[in-house]
């Protein structure tokens, strides 16, 4: 397939997409606003979910604030974890079945709004916890009705969650990262307050805006909708539908808000026009790659995140080691994008451009190499380690980390070339190290 004619329908492809958002409030003070809105939506009695360490902020207060004051009867659940397991899943589905909560609302990064998510759909249907698991670790059943409504409120301006119906957990005893995936599971409003991302920690900034970065990245670059094979009822429709129209809109604007301001909302914590920008940018890839889906650099994340042995991030709570997801994503990103870009050259350079980097002269051959130079200079700017041995593997590692990321197929199938388990191999082992 041609770049020039990216949505050419391919034999056996889908021509239909769909776009399928959360509804969605952005801007300063917006938090204030949750208990208008559960009571809008018909809400009397919720659960507030939030993590130990947020509980005590004014973000939780505000929003807490706002639900009593609109006549609401709240529930504080503070149990959540960074990173959640299927036990912190199972703990948080158990609370939410014995409250008889009529609606959720979350408040803290991707793991609070996950965990909220699976919480209310065990609630709402309960089921063997493997049921809704993506297969094959899972069984992969289709959620069998809508969930009750949830009210997501980010406070990190990376993971997307408030915009997506997936919710990713570790589950230990399979020893890997994987999720659960519905349309059902994506939260009724997103409530999206850019101030909240003021007071965050420098390497916390940097990690998740390269999370955002490179799910606009990867859902630019995706297979086309029109490549994928078409569903047997329009209702299968995957939302990891490949690239579409949709989702190339935001994926552009994302990127090049990421390319103007992610170093500076790094660098600065009192730049708020960089950090605002950055919470926008993140609002819009978790759109796109709520609708297109993510590859290569994330289904490989979930194996360099799942295997961490004492790697700890500066930053981020120090008790257990562990790689923030941003992280695990980026630091393969540039061996993946030397390797894809012959798949739609033209692509890659335009997204190269939006991110900041001179394509003046470049040619096909050269997009991969350019997309992977300007990633790299992002990285050192915002002080990422050096790629996948920079957060504690070696070239030793090399199966086990080829293992784990084949097991992510459904991320794998949306790139623009197929992978075999062996290129999957060479990736990790050009990852290992940049500079
Ligand atoms: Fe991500």
């Amino acid at each position: 397939m041609s770049c020039c004619h990216h949505y050419a329908l391919a034999a056996g492809g889908d021509a239909v997409f769909s776009v399928d958002i959360s509804a969605i409030t952005f801007g300063p003070g917006c938090l204030a606003e949750a208990g208008d809105f559960a009571r809008n939506l018909g809400l009397r009695r919720v659960a507030l979910f939030t993590d130990a360490r947020l509980a005590a902020s004014e973000h939780v207060d505000i929003v807490r604030r706002a639900l009593i004051e609109a006549g609401l009867e709240v529930v504080l659940y503070t149990d959540v974890t960074v990173e959640p397991t299927d036990r912190a899943f199972r703990d948080a589905a158990r609370f939410a079945a014995e409250g008889q909560f009529d609606g959720y609302v979350s408040v803290g990064g991707g793991s609070v709004i996950d965990t909220a998510k699976a919480a209310s759909l065990y609630a709402s249907h309960p089921a063997e916890f493997a049921a809704y698991v993506n297969a094959p670790l899972g069984e992969g059943r289709a959620v069998p009705g809508p969930l009750k409504p949830h009210i997501a409120c980010p406070t990190t301006c990376g993971t997307g969650a408030e915009c997506t119906g997936i919710a990713i957990f570790d589950w230990v005893e399979k020893g890997v990262k994987t999720g659960i995936v519905s349309r059902r599971l994506r939260p009724t409003l997103a409530l999206i307050d850019p101030t909240t991302t003021w007071t965050l920690p420098a390497a916390v900034v940097a990690a998740s805006g390269f999370d955002v970065l490179s799910h606009a990245l990867e859902s630019y670059t995706a297979l086309p909708h029109t490549c994928r094979a078409k569903a047997e009822r329009p209702s299968l429709r995957p939302m990891s539908q490949g690239a579409n129209p949709w989702s190339d809109f935001g994926c552009e604007k994302a990127l090049q808000l990421t390319g103007s301001y992610l170093e500076r909302a790094v660098r600065d914590a009192t730049d708020h026009e960089a950090r605002d920008a950055m919470m926008w940018a993140a609002t819009l890839a978790g759109i796109a790659f709520g609708n297109a889906g993510v590859h290569l650099p994330h289904g490989m994340a979930y194996a360099v995140a799942g295997g961490v042995r004492d790697f700890r991030a500066p930053g981020y709570p120090q008790e257990e080691p562990m790689v923030p997801h941003g992280m695990s994503v980026i630091v393969n990103a540039p061996a993946v994008f030397r390797y894809i870009a012959d798949a739609c050259p033209d692509r890659h350079l335009e997204a190269a451009r939006w991110l900041g980097a001179d394509i003046q002269g470049a040619t096909p051959i050269d997009a991969g190499e350019i997309v992977a130079r300007r990633l790299i200079e992002l990285m050192r700017m915002c002080a990422i380690p050096n790629g996948v041995g920079g957060v504690g593997y070696d070239e030793r590692d090399l199966a086990k980390l080829t293992a784990g990321a084949w097991a992510q197929q459904r991320l794998i199938k949306n790139a623009p070339k197929a992978v075999s388990q062996e290129q999957l191999c060479g990736l990790f082992r050009n990852a290992m190290g940049y500079w």
